[in-house]
Parts: C-alpha cells; sequence; structure tokens
C-alpha cells in the first residue's frame, strides 16, 4: 500500500470534513465526488457513511491517480471511480442528492466552476452540495497563510487562483442553490454548504 497515490492535506483535513458530511449528507442516498484526487476522502467517508452510495470521479487526466486506492480499500457502498471533467456536457453521471469537492475550486479554471454550477442547476430539489477548501471574502484573503498560497497557485498556473466566496455564492443561487452552513475548518479553509431549492 505504501505506495499508493498520497496527499498530506488529505490526510489532515478528513476528519474535521468528516464530521461535517455526516451531519450534512445525514438524509442523502448518494453522493457524488468530483475531483476526488488520490482517493483517501473517498475510501474513508464511504465506510464512514455506510448509507451513501459514494461515487468518486476524476478528470480523465487524473483517473489512473484515484484508482489504485479505491480498488485497494473497496467498500460495498464505494462505486468504481469515473472520468468527470466538469466540462463535459452532458456528465456521464446522473447528479445525486449529494455532491462533494474538495479542494478543487481554487485548481481549475473560473471557466470550470461556471461549468460545474452550470451542470449542477439540473440537480433535483433538494439535492447537498458540499464544498471545501479556501475562500476569499469581500476580496480579501483570510490569513496570510492563504495569500502565500495563492501566490505559489499564481506561479504554479494562471488558471488557478483562491476563489470569491461571493463570486462562488453567485454562481451557486444561480443554480438554485441557497446557501445553508458555512462552516470554519482548521487551516483557514471552509466548508460551505448549499441545498438545492
Ligand atoms: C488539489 S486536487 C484535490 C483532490 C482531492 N479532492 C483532495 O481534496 O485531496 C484538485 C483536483 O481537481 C481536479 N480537477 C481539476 N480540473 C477538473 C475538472 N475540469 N473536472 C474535474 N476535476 C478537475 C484535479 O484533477 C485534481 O485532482
Amino acid at each position: 500500500m505504501e505506495d499508493l497515490p498520497y496527499s498530506q492535506a488529505s490526510e489532515n483535513n478528513r476528519e474535521p470534513i468528516l464530521a461535517v458530511l455526516r451531519e450534512a449528507f445525514a438524509a442523502c442516498t448518494a453522493v457524488l465526488e468530483i475531483g476526488a484526487g488520490t482517493g483517501q476522502h473517498a475510501t474513508a467517508f464511504a465506510t464512514a457513511l455506510p448509507w451513501l452510495r459514494w461515487q468518486p470521479t476524476e478528470h480523465p487526466d487524473a483517473l489512473a491517480f484515484l484508482e489504485p486506492r479505491c480498488h485497494a480499500f473497496p467498500a460495498p457502498n464505494l462505486e468504481a471511480p469515473l472520468a468527470l471533467d466538469v466540462c463535459e456536457r452532458p456528465w456521464p453521471v446522473p447528479v445525486p442528492d449529494g455532491v462533494f469537492t474538495a479542494n478543487t475550486l481554487h485548481i481549475m479554471p473560473w471557466e470550470a466552476t461556471e461549468a460545474l454550477f452550470e451542470a449542477l442547476a439540473a440537480a433535483a430539489p433538494g439535492t447537498v452540495l458540499a464544498i471545501y477548501g479556501p475562500f476569499n471574502y469581500s476580496g480579501r484573503y483570510t490569513s496570510d497563510s492563504n495569500a502565500q498560497f495563492d501566490q505559489w497557485l499564481a506561479a504554479r498556473s494562471p488558471h488557478s487562483a483562491i476563489r470569491d466566496f461571493e463570486a462562488v455564492d453567485a454562481l451557486a443561487a444561480g443554480a438554485g442553490f441557497a446557501l445553508a452552513a458555512d462552516h470554519a475548518m482548521p487551516a483557514n479553509n471552509r466548508l460551505l454548504r448549499w441545498t438545492r431549492s
């Protein structure tokens, strides 16, 4: 197992995220995870939230990164990983009553975030959307470490950046999602939760 793709950040944020998702997805039946990375969240959350069917997905270019851990840690409610680029149309998977994505909005281009919400507009009323990551508020960083992280992102790709909460919430509102909660998380991250009206 030692050579499985691994993210220390995912290891660190797993339990705080799980504590919120346990309540957020309590009444859901299935979760679509977008940009599932190494699969550390998917494998842990499927086991910890056994009433949910957990569908991990990744951009086609990174699917090979996700698959090994999902195969190494199977669970009865963990679906086989699927390729999903949020920009493709139509999405190759249905949108269930729960959607989760972590640390993706600051990586993908803003146009991809727009495409994500455009696709989620088709979700059924009551669908719960949970997005974890760093966000700016009123155009300001919430910490020096986030400001440094944003500089690092910009040097890595001109398309990546910490997003403004207000801009993301406006996209969500446009897709029919009402903000239900904004949870402060460790390391200056947030877990934003919306419900499809
Ligand atoms: C920083 S990683 C986060 C991975 C994982 N969710 C975690 O928290 O450890 C960002 C992920 O976003 C994915 N991603 C980027 N653009 C995407 C797109 N257009 N559609 C789906 N996933 C995308 C990348 O492949 C990458 O795995």
